[in-house]
């Protein structure tokens, strides 16, 4: 089996080599009796076409077993037509054994439970949502935006169809909502693909796909409030767009929805959810139908997962996906919090102003001995603390539920409470459902802060609040959250990833109520941001390829936040390419890009012959017969990708090579600029690229050199740009030093 190149940064583990059939076991608990959902791939019949959906069924059928199950129950669950070339269906393990065996049979693995890229329950609040950057009225017409997730909820006012046009005449989509008129020229199309769902009917019953559906394509919600907060009209990212919603739960399920999706000709895919493991890709069933999709001219946004700060955590990391990042907005839900000493710290709040104290209060840390259950509050001992009356402060956790401490400390009679992060979530504050006690969040540097002051001032500490509404201009802005998946990725041969940055903190959207909206924060929250965008654009582009779309994205995001710095993470550091990606989105500017790395069906499978997967493993992910020695294939950093980062020996130089293509003015001149730090020496050949028609191509060599003394474990960072007298295209690079 050919070998595969990893691409771990700080183990240094520069030459690892696995095979990827067997390096991650998927791991199948169950006995080898039981009956289970397996998904199968097989390998299509050569020279054989299928004359209908019943003749490939039948010949998915030809693998399974001949004896029937007990019950009713059928053993084919799906047969799939275009996401996998293969079928899900009711198997016990020993009976894939069997299979295995088979002519035709590549590979089987038990169905699982796909995870909501959402790491934190839904909060009211009324708070409009205007997106400034777009004009939204006129755009996003006539385009379908498909959503893969948990559901949705037909009847929020944000899927209501006043103004919207009728669905496009390509469209073949249906609407399973029991015959009844629950859909509309809003939301065109909704079927259930989870089978194990409490309604078998495309309704939302977890809040987390009508939020989604809401932020990418919601219509216009005048006077969206709720509480003391300011308000004003509520809408999606691309409003005048048409929604398609499939609801699932499981990886089979999604297979389904994909083929689906691709039949009813969607535009655009949003899917904010992960695949509990990481995997290489021919055991990745989002990837596999991904790249179905994209090979069909739909563009893939999927959510880079909420593991993070923790680096190697980005999700959903293949290189034909656009795996969106979540970052922070300019708003804050403020409340300053004033200690006794006279220090003015600000926090956020989603409760009501008038329930805060606002004189001084005795303020308490149960967990100010060192005990860890006190320090969380989430035991009703309270360390032995007496907080009758008082303010307390406790450290929130990523594995204690938000509203826990809250509780507690309710009950043993506290006035208010006071969240403090912990270091991992550093300045990414996400507010917490409002309860009965009125609750601040505060970064973790201000905590520190709080229990310096708490240790010295002790039983006469005080605090007070000064609740200040909805505040805007908060800076920095924007800045990489504290969750968001962070690159570079284990499995996809050190293509940088995430791609871009949306907003994903504190984000209002749709609600399971009529016409409320709630709080959310995920990057779940942030991918439905750009796959709007990408709708939009779409509109104004309908033949621009799915890497079109992105190259145009990625090329014109903003890498600058407001104070003029390069994007920080939560610590408050530069986020790198391996937390912001090529930056945040900037809409406008990614309409009309200039110049755009493209990349097509066959540089997918070039790449992933180049990563060391073998032939059965890419005609998994290609879905046909791949034979990679005759398909020259490429290494990663040789990929069309509007982003380089390169993994390079001290004394070996490198050349990456590049293509664009002019969608500027006809006539158009660009000279290369690159800023990188010393010691690497970066070359751009041919320095001017030169364009007499629209749609040339033009391709370049990046020549990198090491200089002086950069020693192995050298991470450097840079920026490649080509420069138009009325356009910048600009690549992030990066090369490690092995
Ligand atoms: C938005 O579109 C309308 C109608 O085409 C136009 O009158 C208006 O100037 C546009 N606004 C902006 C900010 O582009
Ligand atoms: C699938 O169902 C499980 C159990 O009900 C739930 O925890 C999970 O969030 C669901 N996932 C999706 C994508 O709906
Ligand atoms: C790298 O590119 C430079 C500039 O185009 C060229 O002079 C050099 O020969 C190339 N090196 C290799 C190894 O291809």
């Amino acid at each position: 089996m050919p070998l595969l190149f990893f691409f771990f940064f700080f183990f240094l583990c520069s030459l690892c080599y696995a095979s990827p059939g067997n390096l991650f076991p998927i791991v199948d608990g169950r006995d080898a009796t039981t009956l289970q959902t397996y998904i199968v791939h097989v390998s299509r019949p050569k020279n054989a076409a299928f004359t209908s959906p019943e003749h490939r069924e039948a010949w998915h059928r030809s693998f399974l077993p001949t004896a029937t199950l007990g019950s009713s129950e059928q053993r084919m669950v799906y047969s799939y037509d275009k996401a996998i070339s293969g079928f899900a269906a009711r198997l016990t393990r020993e009976e894939v054994k069997v299979m295995e065996e088979m002519e035709g049979f590549l590979f089987a693995h038990p169905d699982e439970p796909l995870v909501p890229a959402t790491t934190y329950t839904p909060y009211f609040l009324g708070l409009s949502r205007a997106n400034g950057l777009w004009n939204a009225t006129k755009k996003g017409d006539g385009v379908v935006i498909g959503i893969v997730d948990t559901g949705i909820n037909p009847f929020h006012v944000s899927f209501d169809d006043a103004g919207m046009p009728t669905p496009p005449k390509s469209w073949r989509g249906r609407c399973d909502f029991n015959n009844k008129p629950f859909c509309n020229n809003k939301l065109i199309g909704a079927r259930n693909f989870a089978r194990a769902a409490s309604v078998h009917l495309p309704f939302d019953t977890d809040g987390h796909g009508t939020h989604v559906a809401s932020t990418v394509a919601g219509n216009f919600v005048p006077g969206a409030n709720v509480g003391g907060y300011a308000a004003g009209t509520a809408a999606g990212v691309a409003p005048r767009a048409h929604l398609a919603v499939y609801k699932v739960n499981q990886s089979s399920e999604l297979l389904a929805a994909i083929d689906q999706a691709i039949y009813d000709r969607v535009d655009v895919l949003s899917i904010s959810l992960v695949s509990p493991f990481y995997r290489f890709f021919h055991q990745n069933t989002l990837a596999i139908g991904a790249l179905a999709a994209t090979e069909h001219g739909i563009l893939v946004s999927c959510a880079a997962g909420n593991a993070g700060p923790f680096q190697s955590t980005v999700a959903n990391d293949a290189p034909w996906i656009l795996t969106v990042g979540g970052s922070t907005t300019d708003r804050a839900l403020r409340v300053s919090v004033r200690l006794d000493n006279g220090v003015i710290l600000h926090g956020e709040t989603l409760d009501d102003p008038n329930d805060f104290p606002m004189a001084s209060l005795p303020f308490i840390f149960p967990g100010a001995g060192g005990h860890g259950v006190a320090r969380l509050c989430t035991d009703r001992w309270l360390g032995g603390a007496d907080v009758e009356g008082k303010v307390v402060l406790c450290m929130a956790d990523a594995r204690v539920p938000s509203h826990v401490p809250g509780q507690i400390v309710s009950l043993a009679g506290a006035a208010a409470m006071i969240l403090a992060n912990p270091a991992a979530s550093g300045n990414t504050i996400m507010v917490v459902n409002p309860s009965s006690l009125p609750t601040v969040v505060i970064s973790h540097a201000d905590a520190m802060e709080v229990i310096s002051y708490l240790s010295s001032w002790e039983a006469d500490a005080g605090v007070g609040f000064a609740p200040k509404g909805t505040v805007y201009g908060v800076q920095p802005f924007p800045a990489v959250a504290a969750f968001s998946g962070r690159g570079p990725s284990t499995v996809n041969d050190g293509v940088p990833k995430p791609d871009i940055l949306a907003p994903g903190v504190n984000i209002l959207g749709a609600s399971l109520t009529g016409s409320d909206f709630i709080v959310m924060s995920g990057t779940s929250m942030a991918t439905p941001h750009v796959s709007g965008v990408a709708a939009l654009l779409k509109s104004l582009h309908p033949n621009w390829s799915p890497a079109a779309l992105k190259s145009a994205m990625m090329t014109t995001s903003i890498t600058y936040d407001s104070e003029g710095n390069e994007i920080t993470d939560e610590t408050g550091r530069p986020a790198g390419i391996f937390a912001a990606g090529a930056g945040h989105i900037n809409p406008l500017r990614a309409s009309d890009p200039g110049l755009i790395y493209d990349l097509h069906r066959d540089d997918y499978v070039r790449y992933l012959c180049g990563a060391g997967y073998g032939d059965v493993e890419v005609s998994m992910v290609a879905r046909r017969t791949v034979d990679c020695a005759s398909m020259m294939p490429i290494s990663a950093v040789q990929l069309n990708y509007p982003m380089i980062a390169l993994v390079m020996v001290r004394s070996e130089k490198t050349n990456v090579s590049r293509t664009v293509r002019n969608v500027g003015p006809a006539k158009s001149m660009y000279a290369a600029e690159v800023d990188f730090p010393v010691g690497v020496d970066v070359m751009v050949s041919p320095a001017t690229l030169e364009f007499t028609r629209a749609n040339r191509k033009a391709s370049f060599t990046v020549a990198f050199a090491a200089m002086g003394p950069v020693g192995p474990g050298t991470l450097l960072q840079g920026t490649l740009r080509w420069v138009s007298s009325n356009h910048v295209v600009k690549s992030p690079v990066s090369v490690y030093v092995v």
